[in-house]
Formats: structure tokens, C-alpha cells, sequence
């Protein structure tokens, strides 16, 4: 959608701090011995007190409230009876709707342990996420997000997830402008238009990119089993610095 009202620019802020609080909820209590249902629920609890609604539940009947992946499982993992352990990299994707306002943001992390292979690929994530955000600007080309990610993540030795994208959001979880890629797409033409929402999300992997859908018909896994990290705002495109609505 594009925000360009003050209304939209309230609701929008208000669920986007929602999805924020609820992930930064969920993630204080990724701890071993907690299973990956019950964290959903803790998940669900925080969305329902502050009257949104699970995203993923209401538009694509998700078998859960947020997604929560377990590696090798990368995004859209089921919550289950899965008992987190130290040391595990997980990923959590929450996305909810508040008076007809979406907003959508995840994090990979590490539960409860030092684990320098897996920092090293959150920390590029991370950056990587920060540096695409910054190149949205009204009037730039859609695809140097893309391009931003692709060469953030090669900079730091990785590479990136291709068959997974970005997004438009606003009054639906995914609408125009669809197929954000994480990738550089030259002959993309598109251009940021002011007021756009975007949720902008970089995979970054030390695979070769490609995902592998699970009997489940949810959890997608890198093909080749190796690691993949996700960060994900909810953001509006303006003619400057964005305005990011899931911190
Ligand atoms: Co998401
Ligand atoms: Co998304």
C-alpha cells in the first residue's frame, strides 16, 4: 500500500511496534527447554493482549500464530512439541493485523550459547538487513535493494537465499509491490514510489541458495542442509531515511 495518510500512519506504526514487541517477547524466552509451541503461544498471548491478530493464522490458515524455524528449517517452521537446546539456531517470523493494518518482522538467533559460526552469519544478516533499508528511497530503483543484499552478503562471505523475497504490505500481509528479490535482478525496472510499505527480508546462507519444501507442506529447509539467518522490518519508503515500523 502506499501510506499517505496520518491514519494510515498511525495503525501502521502501532501494529508494526506490536510485531516488534512481540518477536523481541518471544526471543527473551527462546531458552532450552521451552518447545517452540509454547513459545507460539507466548507469541500469541502478546498479540492478542494488544488486540492484533496472528497474520499468518487468519490469511493462510498457518497452523500457528507465528512461524518458528529450527535449522535446517529456515522460515515458516510449524510451533510444536520441538524442545529448543542451547546452541540451536531458530528463527522467528511474527506477522499480525490491527484495523486492517499488517506488519511483518523476524530474527534468527542462537538459543542460550556462544556459537561463532552461527554469530558470524547473524551478524552479516543483520547488517545486511540495515544496509537494504537504507538504499529504499522514493524515486530509486526497487532492485538496489536486491542488489544491496546480494553484495552485503558476498562482502561477508555468503550467500544469499534466492527463492525467498520481500514484499508489499499494508493492507494485505502480501501485496504490491510482490517479489522483493534478495538478489540483483538488472532488467527489474521498477521504482520506489514515496509512502510505499515494504517488508524488506535478506536470507543470508553458506549454501547455494536454494529451499526445499517439507512433507509438513509449511517448513522450508536450504536444499543442501546448510545454515540460513533472516532479519525482517516492516518499513515506509520516503524521500529520505525510511521510516522503520517494527523497532
Ligand atoms: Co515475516
Ligand atoms: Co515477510
Amino acid at each position: 500500500m502506499i501510506a499517505n495518510t496520518e491514519e494510515d500512519l498511525k495503525h501502521l506504526k502501532a501494529i508494526g511496534h506490536i510485531c516488534a514487541m512481540t518477536l523481541k517477547t518471544m526471543m527473551e524466552n527462546a531458552k532450552p527447554g521451552i518447545t517452540t509451541g509454547e513459545l507460539d503461544d507466548i507469541g500469541l498471548e502478546f498479540l492478542e493482549r494488544a488486540g492484533a491478530q496472528s497474520a499468518p493464522q487468519a490469511m493462510y490458515q498457518f497452523p500457528g500464530a507465528t512461524c518458528i524455524s529450527v535449522s535446517p528449517v529456515i522460515a515458516h517452521g510449524i510451533p510444536n512439541d520441538h524442545v529448543l537446546c542451547e546452541g540451536e539456531l531458530i528463527n522467528i517470523d511474527v506477522s499480525a493485523e490491527m484495523n486492517g493494518y499488517y506488519g511483518d518482522t523476524g530474527a534468527s538467533m542462537v538459543v542460550a550459547k556462544h556459537v561463532p559460526e552461527y554469530e558470524k552469519l547473524l551478524a552479516a544478516a543483520r547488517s545486511t538487513l540495515e544496509k537494504a533499508v537504507r538504499v529504499a528511497v522514493a524515486g530509486q530503483p526497487l532492485n538496489l535493494i536486491g542488489q544491496t543484499i546480494q553484495e552485503e552478503a558476498k562482502r561477508n562471505g555468503y550467500g544469499v537465499i534466492f527463492d525467498l523475497t520481500g514484499h508489499g504490505i499494508g493492507h494485505r500481509l502480501h501485496e504490491e509491490p510482490t517479489e522483493i528479490f534478495n538478489y540483483n535482478k538488472p532488467n527489474d525496472r521498477r521504482i520506489l514510489e514515496e509512502g510505499v510499505v515494504l517488508a524488506i527480508e535478506p536470507f543470508l546462507t553458506t549454501g547455494k541458495g536454494h529451499i526445499h519444501e517439507e512433507q509438513d507442506g509449511w517448513s522450508l529447509r536450504t536444499i543442501d542442509k546448510t545454515i540460513a539467518a533472516q532479519f525482517e522490518h516492516t518499513i515506509i519508503v520516503t524521500k529520505g531515511e525510511p521510516i522503520i515500523l517494527t523497532i
